[in-house]
């Protein structure tokens, strides 16, 4: 499977939600993971840096920029899951990658700048989804102020959004400092606090884009991707396929 976390807001949590879900997919789910990096700013690089230097496990990470499908491709035949961490900008590789991606988790704040660029990214999805249908695009609303009297916003921001076509995850983030604590030294909030309401949030997030509800429906899921030659084979008509499954 292949997750693209994007979006063209900066700053929104998208290389934090990435790196996180990978840590999950790894460490609860004991899937093979890759990241591919293609943000020029190395922020997810640099995160698998210290995870190496502090001998935290490993997750392997490749930097990818460009026409990036083909690469995502060729990983997908060796990895269960490649999370894909696009930078802030609408670019060729964010674009590349969701042509094949299988999901696609698009970061937003409940706040005016991120919300403005929904529109945008509307586009961009329906764009690609005429040639990779199949793809499930969500948004996520994230960093949210957890006082009762700011819970209005919470619920406007996922009002904006769900006047588009585009999924909203009723799973959230709110703003937790140990988001920001555990990616000094690589690690994941799930490692740092498991039990913590932080790692509950990530768990949650994946089940619902996932669309199941355990760890243990997850890796079944991941076990009948692997069965499933048809992967990768985006863009063949449906005779091509009909044959490749003979
Ligand atoms: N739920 C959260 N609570 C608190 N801090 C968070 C949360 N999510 C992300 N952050 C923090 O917000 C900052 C920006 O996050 P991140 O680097 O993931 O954004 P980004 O969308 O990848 O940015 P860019 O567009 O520059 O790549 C980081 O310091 C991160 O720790
Ligand atoms: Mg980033």
């Amino acid at each position: 499977m292949i997750l693209l976390v994007g979006g063209e807001k900066g700053g929104s949590g998208k290389s934090c939600l990435a790196q996180n879900i990978a840590a999950f997919f790894t460490k609860e789910c004991e899937a093979s993971v890759i990241m591919v990096d293609c943000d020029p700013q190395r922020t997810t690089s640099d995160w698998i840096q210290a995870r190496n230097n502090n001998q935290l496990p490993a997750i392997n990470c490749v930097q990818l920029y460009g026409k990036i499908r083909n690469d995502l491709l060729s990983l997908e035949q060796h990895y269960d899951v490649i999370i894909v961490d696009c930078g802030g900008q609408d670019n060729l590789a964010m674009r590349a990658a969701m042509s094949v991606a299988s999901h696609v988790l698009m970061p937003l704040r409940p706040k005016r700048r991120d919300l403005k660029t929904v529109n945008h990214m509307d586009d961009i999805v329906g764009t690609c989804m005429m040639i990779n249908p199949d793809m499930k695009a969500s948004f996520v609303i994230t960093q949210c102020p957890s006082l009762p009297s700011q819970a209005k916003r919470i619920l406007e921001a996922k009002e904006v959004c769900s006047t588009y076509d585009i999924n909203v995850l009723d799973s959230i983030t709110f703003s937790r400092n140990v988001y920001d604590d555990s990616e000094e030294s690589g690690l994941s909030v799930i490692e740092l606090e498991p039990e913590g309401k932080a790692a509950q949030e990530i768990r949650n997030i994946t089940f619902e884009q996932f669309e199941v509800n355990s760890t243990e429906q997850l890796q079944t899921l991941l076990q009948e991707k692997k069965a499933n030659p048809l992967r990768g084979s985006y863009g063949i008509t449906g005779s091509q396929k009909t044959s490749l499954r003979q």
